[in-house]
């Protein structure tokens, strides 16, 4: 029986947070190098496993050094979220599972999946049961701090028996969206009713300084989820885990983080060839955001077509 990785991890827990469309296979390799303790996929339709897998499973394909590696399951039909942990469990092979009770996006929300689930909680617990009795991985939930009239507290009291081990808490409501003041003070009091289970605060950290501070003031959680803070700043991880330790970190200059970028897209390369090279682009942008020159140099590798090319124009 696999372990329940969740439980062998150095609080504080930092967690690169799942986000479609970014943290693809050699997003979370960089993350996981520089300081991320565990790497969540982007999320996964539960029905697309069910009926067509194939694009998905690719999809969540990963590499040894992403490992724990934790994928996202979203959906809302409980047949489907058996067969996808059947599915991934035995041919992904992940460290985990997590079900998305937070997306508010459209597609995902409007079909009543990700957060239209939180107001459900027979419908939530009958999700979370089946996922636990579908795979022998430890699962976690990710939700929000409340939508209309349920809040956090009222979903995790109607779910709190369920085998799960773990919760990311993302501090905004569904009303909230992702620009309001994140609330932390839900993950602490979520965590005093499942002390037992690994709670993560998630929402708006940007600097280690916002890790600190989160940190020290609400000392019951076990750890924080990180989003947009790791867009270029994957080292942004390494240095929470220094400013927690001493007190103060190092920042990283140009030739640092042209080091990262570099093994960045030489990774996209080698898992995506050209389209590799069409998605580093957003990513290239941000590494080098604030640098003097940055709109230049942006033009520049906005057309760079090879690794080679994105080596010599970041000389
Ligand atoms: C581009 C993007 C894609 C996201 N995709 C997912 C997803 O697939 N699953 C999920 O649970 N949350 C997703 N999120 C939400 C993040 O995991 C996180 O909860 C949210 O961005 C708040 O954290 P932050 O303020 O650190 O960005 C996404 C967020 C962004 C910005």
């Amino acid at each position: 029986m696999p372990k329940n990785f969740w439980k062998q991890l150095t609080k504080p827990v930092l967690a690169l947070a799942p986000m479609a469309g970014i943290t693809d296979s050699a997003f979370r390799q960089i993350c996981r190098e520089n300081g991320a303790d565990v790497a969540y996929s982007e999320m996964a339709s539960v029905s697309a496993l069910f009926f067509k897998p194939a694009r998905t499973l690719e999809l969540l394909k990963f590499s040894p050094a992403e490992r724990p590696y934790v994928v996202q399951l979203f959906g809302k039909d409980p047949a489907h979220f058996a067969k996808a942990a059947q599915i991934v469990t035995a041919q992904v092979k992940p460290d985990g599972l997590d079900i998305n009770f937070g997306c508010p996006a459209k597609k995902v929300f409007g079909h009543g999946s990700g957060c239209a689930l939180m107001p459900q909680p027979e419908l939530a617990r009958e999700i979370i049961a089946t996922v636990c009795s579908n795979t022998d991985l430890p699962v976690s939930i990710k939700i929000r701090a409340g939508i209309k009239g349920t809040t956090a507290i009222h979903f995790i009291e109607s779910i709190k028996d369920l085998p799960f081990v773990a919760v990311m808490v993302h501090g905004r409501t569904y009303e909230g969206g992702f620009s309001s003041t994140p609330d932390f003070t839900v993950a602490e009091e979520i965590k005093k009713i499942i002390p037992d289970k690994i709670v993560l605060a998630n929402g708006g950290i940007h600097t280690p300084e916002d890790a600190k501070n989160i940190l020290e003031k609400y000392p019951r959680i076990d750890g924080l989820g990180i989003a947009r803070g790791a867009w270029g700043k994957p080292y942004l991880f390494a240095q929470i885990k220094e400013i927690m330790a001493a007190g103060r970190y190092a920042e990283y200059d140009f030739a640092r983080i042209r080091k990262i970028a570099i093994r960045h897209a030489e990774s996209l390369w080698k898992n995506k060839d050209a389209t590799g090279m069409l998605e580093i682009r957003k990513h290239l942008a941000w590494y080098f955001k604030g640098f003097p020159k940055a709109s230049e140099l942006r033009q520049k590798l906005v057309r760079a077509g090879s690794v080679e090319e994105i080596r010599d124009i970041l000389k």
